[in-house]
């Protein structure tokens, strides 16, 4: 198995980052090698797995051209075979050079990892910024898969959902009127990932119908991951929910979320 998934919604604060690490650590504990790419330069995934006063190279280095190991910039994390591919703050700075160049440098994340992580890791997760702009592009260049992590607490979240999956569809076409134009036609988008539902209240389960209208429940994992304030514990403490409260709801959501995952990939069952 080799995917590539990147985990993509505009709006911020859906659980991009916490599903991104989390999905990695119970795909890591199905025995997986899974690689997290960290391509949001405010860095949460990156000091969520890698204590940042090692990093010395990182995504910086390779998207300037000035790493020709990509390796370099790959670092443990406490979990095993997790690994995770940091980023800097300076990063951000880099879109605007990296922008002269287009439709090209939609291409520079593909041309740089894709051929080192199929090599190397069963699973690449990418966690995206909150925006749909060039460091997005390059993921779902870069991708195989989009996961749409979406929060079902409000109306808003289901609004900028649409933009991320036009987004999708767009890069997925490719035009042949215009052969520069950017596209990835072997993208596909995979599911919706209810996140932070709540079923007591009557707002989720509107919302999550509506989902299930507007998409098809097909396009929604049935694993849903509940809200619950130990999140936040694990995010304060730097761990994943997998190794801070084990049993916890929070962690068996995850862990079901990895199994649904390798089921739809059609990957073969090693893990509990
Ligand atoms: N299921 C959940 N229940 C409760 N809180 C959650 C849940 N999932 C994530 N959170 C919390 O929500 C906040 C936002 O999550 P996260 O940082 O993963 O979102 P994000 O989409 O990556 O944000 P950004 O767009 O800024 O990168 C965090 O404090 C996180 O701990
Ligand atoms: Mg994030």
């Amino acid at each position: 198995m080799m995917a590539i998934i990147s985990l993509v919604n505009n709006k911020g604060g859906v659980g991009k980052t916490t599903m991104t690490v989390n999905l990695a650590h119970a795909l890591a504990n199905r025995q997986k090698n899974v690689l997290v790419i960290d391509l949001d330069s405010q860095c949460n995934s990156s000091s969520l797995l890698v204590d940042n006063k090692f990093v010395e190279e990182s995504l910086y280095d390779i998207l300037n051209g000035e790493n020709d190991d990509i390796g370099k910039a790959i670092y443990s994390t406490p979990y095993d075979r997790l690994k995770c591919l940091a980023n800097e703050e300076e990063t951000s700075a880099l879109e605007f050079d990296l922008s002269a160049n287009l439709p090209d440098n939609y291409n520079i994340l593909r041309a740089n990892i894709k051929e080192y992580v199929n090599d190397k890791f069963d699973y690449t997760l990418i966690d995206c910024p909150p925006n749909l702009g060039f460091f997005v592009i390059n993921a779902l260049v870069a991708s195989d898969f989009v996961i749409v992590p979406v929060m079902c607490g409000s109306r808003f979240s289901i609004e900028g959902l649409t933009k991320a999956i036009k987004l999708v569809h767009y890069i997925q076409q490719e035009d042949d009127n215009d052969p520069t134009r950017v596209s990835n036609p072997d993208l596909r988008f995979l599911r919706l990932a209810i996140n932070s539902i709540d079923k007591r209240t009557t707002m989720s389960k509107v919302i999550l119908e509506r989902l299930k209208k507007n998409f098809g429940e097909d396009q929604i994992f049935e694993t849903n991951i509940g809200m619950s304030t130990v999140f936040h514990q694990a995010e304060d403490l730097n761990k994943t929910v997998i190794r801070h409260a084990p049993r916890s709801v929070g962690a068996r959501a995850y862990r079901d979320l990895a199994k649904e995952l390798c089921g739809v990939l059609g990957d073969s069952d090693e893990g509990e």
